[in-house]
């Protein structure tokens, strides 16, 4: 199934973004390659096997290879893409430095070897510049970074004086573009093929346009799918200059965090005084100038980008001289909100020490393995610390985290978890966590039966029924 213009990209990183970037585009009738470097990981996507779960991500990359021209290799295979390639996408990881900026030395190496594999003595002239797309989340004025860096590593090849003096005059080799990502782990390929909005920043016409042809499908909704539920409405193509597209990125990002350290906020006064926070999230949500997503009270907001991102626009105000007030308030918030929990525990069980504490879900949100900055780990370390027994169950993410955590106990059921627990917490709320059967918990657990319900995700009528002691947060 063809119905791109068939451009033949590259995604540098097999990680969520690589990943998922290369298997649309291909599913989209371009011709993918995902680089990376990690030759174990390259070796199981070859056959067929995903380096993290997510929902439907297997399926594609299946048929993707089979059927839509994507493949995998390993970095050896960069210097051919650079030759051959109409776009090369930088989708490597950005993790949070010692000092909460973003630490970006993966982007560098990847920038410079894309410079070496250009200034290659025997690379045949590119017909058209080489688009280096950054996809990784970077700070502003990474995008003018990754040209030097370039630059550099053309400087450290073989690229000769003379052809350099040429150069001056003759068509650029490459240009580089932002294009920030938006998708959500669980939703990853919802989110790329049904965007709400295509953000790409470059200074230069030819970039913008190259990535206008890449994303075509996308923007006019052209392809054929069976996971469209939607009217088939054009998607908006912003474009910018780099450093309001890498803005935007952090800016999104800050923004919903911000939403629900709000909401947070608000719950912890709805309890104060005797409001359901779920029924004024729904009376705000229904202003269209507010929005009703991303009002979910509760243990607060986690994961791979959230705390990455506002840390780094955070270090990145400071590095101006800016105190970002707001930034660090919404910070502030969610990191009570999990102090909340145990302040909960101790309201009910007063002492935790010998208590059994069950933790239902350990990934930082449901459809999900990933344990970045997941509440639960948190949350177990302090119970621990306080000298409670702490047993937890995740459908998908138990067995790693009981590797990085080994006083916690890991179970393979839920009621498993709850036998015998004191307290118990929803942390994440998987279908399988709103579905339990309260009666049969109840039957299981040790008084007092406190049942903190971290995302209000359990109808309070039900489980007080149970015999359940129920808190929930901001319920009143
Ligand atoms: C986020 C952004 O949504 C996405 O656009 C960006 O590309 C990457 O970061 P992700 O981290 O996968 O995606 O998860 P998201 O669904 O946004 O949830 C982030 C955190 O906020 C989770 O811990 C979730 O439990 C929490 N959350 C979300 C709430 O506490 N309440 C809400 O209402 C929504």
């Amino acid at each position: 199934m063809k119905v791109g213009h068939g451009l033949r990209i590259g995604a540098v990183g097999c990680g969520y973004v690589g990943l998922v970037t290369g298997a649309c585009l291909a599913h989209l009738g371009h011709q993918a390659v995902c680089l990376d470097r990690d030759e174990r990981r390259i070796g199981a996507l070859t056959e067929g096997r995903m380096p993290f779960y997510e929902p439907g991500l297997e399926e594609l990359v299946g048929r993707s290879v089979r059927e839509e021209g994507l493949s995998f290799s390993g970095s050896d295979g960069l210097a051919r893409l650079v030759r051959e390639a109409d776009a090369v996408f930088i989708a490597v990881d950005t993790p949070e430095g010692d000092d909460g900026s973003a630490d970006l030395s993966s982007v560098a190496e990847v920038a410079r070897r894309i410079g070496r594999a250009l200034a290659e003595p025997d690379a045949q002239p590119r017909e058209r510049p080489l688009i280096v797309v950054n996809k990784s989340t970077v700070p502003v004025g990474s995008g003018d970074y990754v040209s030097m860096l370039i630059r550099d590593g053309m400087e450290e090849g073989a690229f000769s004086e003379s052809e350099e003096e040429k150069g001056e005059e003759a068509a650029p080799k490459f240009l580089v573009a932002s294009n920030p990502e938006f998708l959500r782990e669980g939703s990853a390929i919802y989110d790329s093929l049904f965007p709400d909005r295509i953000v790409v920043g470059a200074d230069s016409r030819e970039a913008l346009d190259t990535l206008r042809v890449l994303y075509e499908p996308v923007i006019e909704q052209s392809f054929p799918t069976e996971l469209d539920p939607r009217p088939k409405v054009a998607v908006p193509f912003v474009t910018t200059d780099l450093a309001s597209a890498e803005m935007i990125k952090y800016a999104s990002n800050a923004f919903l965090a911000t939403k629900i350290s709000f909401i947070n906020e608000v719950a912890s006064l709805c309890e104060l005084v005797g409001a359901d926070v779920s029924e004024v999230a729904y009376g705000i949500g229904l202003d269209g100038r507010i929005g009703s997503r991303f009002l979910s009270a509760g243990i607060g907001w986690g994961g791979s980008c959230f705390p990455k991102d506002v840390s780094a626009l955070r270090s990145i105000a400071r590095e101006y001289d800016y105190e970002p007030a707001l930034l660090d308030a919404t910070v502030a918030v969610n990191e009570r909100q999990r102090k909340r929990v145990i302040a909960k525990l101790q309201r009910e069980l007063h002492t935790l020490k010998g208590k059994r504490i069950a933790l239902l879900g350990l990934s930082f949100k449901p459809n999900t393995d990933d344990l970045r900055e997941a509440p639960s780990l948190a949350i177990a370390r302090c119970l621990d610390s306080l000298g409670a027994r702490v047993v937890g169950y995740d459908p998908v993410a138990g067995k790693a985290a009981a590797r990085q955590l080994p006083p916690l106990k890991v179970v393979f059921d839920p009621y498993e978890a709850l036998r015998g627990a004191h307290a118990a917490v929803i942390v994440t709320e998987w279908e399988e966590i709103r579905g339990l059967d309260l009666n049969r918990a109840s039957a299981l657990m040790e008084e007092p039966k406190v049942f903190v319900d971290g995302r209000n995700a359990l109808d309070p009528k039900a489980a007080l029924e149970a015999g359940l002691s129920y808190r929930g947060f901001g319920r009143g």
